[in-house]
């Protein structure tokens, strides 16, 4: 009996210890954490159970039959954030490379099946060299079996890739299809072809990090939604992350105690918006007073920053938090922060998350760049999603809202249930300037006129009692008093039901 219970010992030993020693010195020296180890940071203490630890390759090309390792490359099971289950799985890069074989994606598939099965999140920790080159073929099925998870999952349970090492190729596909990407720097990456295909193909001569590491998908593709230092750091904002979601859309967003009172007032907002309406602010600001203690997630933060994302908590319950931030083109909507908003919109929607919309936004950005870029198509998105989203919808206009602009940014007319505006709101087909340029042309070179026209235009048009007049707003606020006035809407959407007609599924302009 008694070698039976040390055979047991001696083989989780051996999972344990991966691709050996000298490996994980390897890891180590790259400033790396092993798969393991990462788990350890993730997890609440003593709390991972882990599925497959006895899983080996069945490849016997290659003399692939003389290297068999335990666990075949990737560590997977559940445990649980702050006390709530998720399932995980972390590449292990010792073994061959952290690289997919059928046995591999087989255990990744399994814990995904679970998570589905009990309505849990379930989080990727990637540091892989792709498809197991000796498997070939049964590779790349496992890859495929994986993305069709990833698309059955959305929408259903919150899905989170944590790329800290390679992940290139199509193996770049599952993490795109997850829900949120965090990235570590200088440790990671991503591409679907890498710097020597570039080369050869293109002439272009680019290093890794340039062409697809954190910093790169952080901020120019807008691929990540945070890039962190190290592993610690990333793994431990996972942490923090993973508290705002629900397990599943079964659920409603967590509710946590909360000390910051619903009601409570914040004077420096009545000073928040400059008198000279061309005079930017940062909309941050507001966010942070208004949010429970201030708590702030954001996302994409180096990405697209006309728009500001991410998640807080009012009166103890998430919201997802969209603003258009006048520091940044001046809060023009554009193809990028119609995008990222977008997605953002859709996933609070999925979740059951409500959302709480600040508004500033002087239209949409002209230019050949963003029309040749599709701008229709990308500006439609983030009016889609608004338009379809059904969970509580809380409004608040600061300053401008013009135009088309006006219309996407959760209006009224797309089923916004409490709209309200600051004094100093502003919603007009245009600014000022430019209406009295177009409807008083013939007065365009006279200074004196056009300023008295524009002067008139303002008083009469550039302000929120006009919308107010029509119910588009709800009422105009005291901006001291926002926080009190969206708890207080939020308490009382908490039932809201609404319902989509039924269909397969719409067809958002991709
Ligand atoms: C099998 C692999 C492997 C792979 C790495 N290894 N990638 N084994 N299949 N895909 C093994 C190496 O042989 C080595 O084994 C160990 O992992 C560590 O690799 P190194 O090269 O020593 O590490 P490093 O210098 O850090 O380079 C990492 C790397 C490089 C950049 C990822 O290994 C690499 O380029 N690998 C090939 C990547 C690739 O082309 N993959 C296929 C992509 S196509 P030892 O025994 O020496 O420790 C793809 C298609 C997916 O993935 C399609 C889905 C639809």
């Amino acid at each position: 009996m008694q070698e039976i219970l040390a055979e047991l010992e001696n083989r989780r030993e051996a999972a344990r210890l991966g691709g050996g020693e000298r490996r994980i010195e390897a890891q180590h020296a790259k400033g790396k954490l092993t798969a393991r180890e990462r788990l350890e940071v993730l997890l609440d203490p003593d709390s991972f159970e882990e599925y497959d630890m006895f899983v080996e390759h069945r490849c016997a090309d290659f003399g692939m039959e003389e290297q068999r390792v335990p666990s075949d490359g990737v560590v997977t099971g559940w445990g649980r954030i702050n006390g709530r289950i998720v399932f995980v799985f972390s590449q292990d890069f010792t073994v061959f490379g952290g690289s997919l074989s059928e046995a591999h994606a087989e255990k990744i598939c399994k814990v995904m099946d679970q998570a589905m099965k009990i309505g849990a999140p379930v989080i990727g920790l990637n540091d892989s060299g792709g498809a197991r080159i000796q498997e070939g073929v049964a590779s790349l099925a496992g890859y495929a079996e994986v993305f069709q998870r990833n698309v059955m999952a959305s929408g259903v349970i919150p899905q989170i890739s944590c790329v800290m090492g390679p992940c290139a190729g199509g193996a770049v596909y599952s993490p795109a299809m997850t829900d949120f990407i965090f990235m570590v720097e200088d440790s990671s990456y991503m591409f679907v072809t890498g710097p020597e295909v570039v080369k050869t193909v293109t002439h272009e001569e680019v290093t890794a990090e340039e062409l697809g590491g954190a910093i790169t998908h952080s901020s120019k593709s807008g691929v990540s939604d945070m890039a962190f230092e190290n592993d610690i750091e990333a793994l431990l904002q996972l942490r923090r992350f993973v508290d705002f979601l629900p397990a599943s859309n079964r659920e409603q967003p967590p509710q946590r105690d909360w000390q910051d009172p619903a009601d409570r007032p914040e004077p420096s907002l009545d000073t928040l918006v400059p008198d000279n309406p061309n005079k930017p602010y940062d909309i941050k600001e507001l966010i942070h007073k208004v949010a429970d203690d201030g708590d702030f997630f954001e996302l994409q933060p180096d990405h697209a920053a006309n728009i500001v994302i991410g998640f807080g908590r009012m009166a103890g319950r998430t919201v997802g938090f969209v603003a258009n931030q006048p520091m940044v083109l001046a809060g023009c909507l554009d193809i990028n922060s119609s995008r990222k908003a977008a997605r953002f919109v859709r996933f609070c929607d999925s979740f059951n998350i409500p959302i709480v919309t600040f508004v500033d936004v002087p239209g949409f950005l002209p230019g050949t760049a963003q029309e040749y870029g599709g701008i229709i198509k990308h500006g439609a998105k983030l009016l889609f999603a608004y338009a379809e989203a059904t969970v509580p919808k809380v409004t608040v206009i600061t300053r401008k809202a013009y135009g088309g602009a006006y219309d996407v940014m959760a209006s009224k007319h797309l089923r916004g249930d409490v709209n309200y505006a600051w004094p100093q709101a502003e919603i007009a087909v245009m600014g000022p300037k430019g209406a009295v340029e177009i409807i008083f042309r013939e007065d365009r070179n006279d200074a004196d006129k056009i300023e008295a026209r524009t002067d008139e235009y303002r008083r009469k048009f550039a302000n929120p009692f006009i919308a107010g007049r029509r119910g588009f707003i709800d009422d105009v606020i005291m901006p001291r008093n926002t926080r009190r006035r969206i708890c207080r809407s939020l308490d009382l959407l908490r039932n809201k039901k609404l319902e989509n007609p039924w269909k397969k599924h719409a067809n958002i302009p991709l």
